[in-house]
């Protein structure tokens, strides 16, 4: 998939912003607090329906403003063209596809975008949220089953834990039905989460050898979210009387997570900041390419502040991993980064929350 033409309204210092980006590489070139990383942002917003950054998606609107919108024209690899817009308007936000309103997930499914970029490293080092949210991103646009069981779960928990918040004795009658119910849905989703990182596993792994040599063979271990030695069903059944006084349901995949281990660094605390940060984009390149062998196309590919993000080896890496392939790519710096230096690049430079290309 490729941006074909981004329009940003009221996102962060950007404003009437119209951004034409080149099929390959556009550098954002611009100084510190210029807006450049808001339009990774504004990217980021249509493909995952929040930022990449901490906060609510309502903290992205401009200071004063009352309303936000981001445009995109997409072209897909089948040559089709799509119109995807979110948008905050009156308190309320709104996804379209092709000018109809549509769910968040509807929008998010027609987009790709993945990010690498200051906070990567938190898909290693972070809560497990972060790893689920990208495993389950993954998903939403590889596997069309997927949604439907993902919502069923959602749906399912919420009525459980509701039932549990009230604090009153368990009836067996109103809890039944919700929790088989989630332990059907929650089966499934784990299910797609295995066989999904089965898949994913080989692809971050060719760039996993690549940028982290030194520490030799990698593996990833997926914790299911409960003691899989017993079904969910059963499990939740157990877990009752603990539930009722936590007032929340205590297993299941919404407290799944996977670790990652390697030869010589078998603990994640074993890697230094920058290991982890390479160890990230590994994962993420992975899951671009493992989306690429699926989808029959690369999703656009971000890389936030990548000459401080990582040394120069490394930034050569990526730049000759992804200039072989059909990729859009877009990329922030204070200055065009060395290895992109002497390529066929667009650049663009934002200044005060505005966006021009340098021709
Ligand atoms: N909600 C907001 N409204 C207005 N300005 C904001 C908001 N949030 C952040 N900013 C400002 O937007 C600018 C853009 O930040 P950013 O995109 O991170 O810049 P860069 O990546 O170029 O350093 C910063 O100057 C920041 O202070
Ligand atoms: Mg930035």
């Amino acid at each position: 998939m490729k941006f074909e033409s981004l329009r940003i309204a009221g996102l962060r210092c950007l404003d009437g912003v119209a951004i034409t980006p080149a099929p390959g590489i556009s550098v954002f070139v611009g100084a510190n607090g210029a807006g450049k990383t808001s339009v990774l942002e504004a990217a980021y917003l249509l493909s995952h329906g929040r930022s990449f950054r901490a906060g609510s998606r309502d903290v992205l609107l401009k200071r004063g403003a009352t309303s936000l919108s981001v445009f995109a024209e997409v072209r897909a690899g089948d040559d089709r063209a799509r119109r995807l817009g979110l948008g905050r308007e009156s308190g309320r936000w709104q996804a379209r596809v092709d000018g109809d309103a549509v769910s968040l997930g509807s929008l998010v499914q027609e987009c790709a975008v993945v990010c690498f970029e200051p906070g990567s490293h938190d898909l290693i080092a972070g809560a497990s949220d972060e790893r689920r949210r990208f495993l389950d991103w993954g998903l939403f646009h590889v596997e069309h089953g997927f949604v439907n069981q993902w919502r069923r779960y959602q749906r399912a928990l919420k009525q459980r834990n509701a039932l549990l918040r009230t604090g009153a004795p368990l009836d067996g009658g109103l809890m039944d039905p919700w929790e088989s119910e989630l332990a059907l849905s929650g089966e499934a989703l784990s299910g797609y989460r295995k066989s999904y990182l089965d898949r994913l596993v080989p692809h971050i792994q060719g760039f996993m050898g690549n940028v982290l040599p030194e520490l030799g063979a990698f593996s990833l271990r997926y914790k299911a979210g409960w003691d899989e030695a017993m079904d969910l069903a059963a499990t939740l059944h157990e877990r009752r009387g603990r539930d009722l006084g936590r007032g929340h349901t205590t297993a299941g995949p919404h407290r799944a997570d996977f670790s990652i281990a390697f030869e010589h660094a078998p603990l994640r605390e074993h890697l230094s900041r920058g290991q982890e940060k390479l160890c990230a984009l590994a994962c993420l390149l992975g899951q671009a390419s493992l989306h690429a062998a699926l989808r029959g196309e690369w999703p656009v590919v971000c890389l936030d502040d990548l000459a401080s993000e990582l040394d120069r080896t490394h930034q050569e890496w990526v730049v000759a991993q992804l200039l072989g392939r059909d990729v859009q790519v877009l990329v922030t710096g204070t200055e065009v980064p060395h290895a992109l230096t002497d390529q066929p690049v667009t650049v663009f430079h934002v200044e005060q929350g505005g966006v021009t290309a340098l021709l």
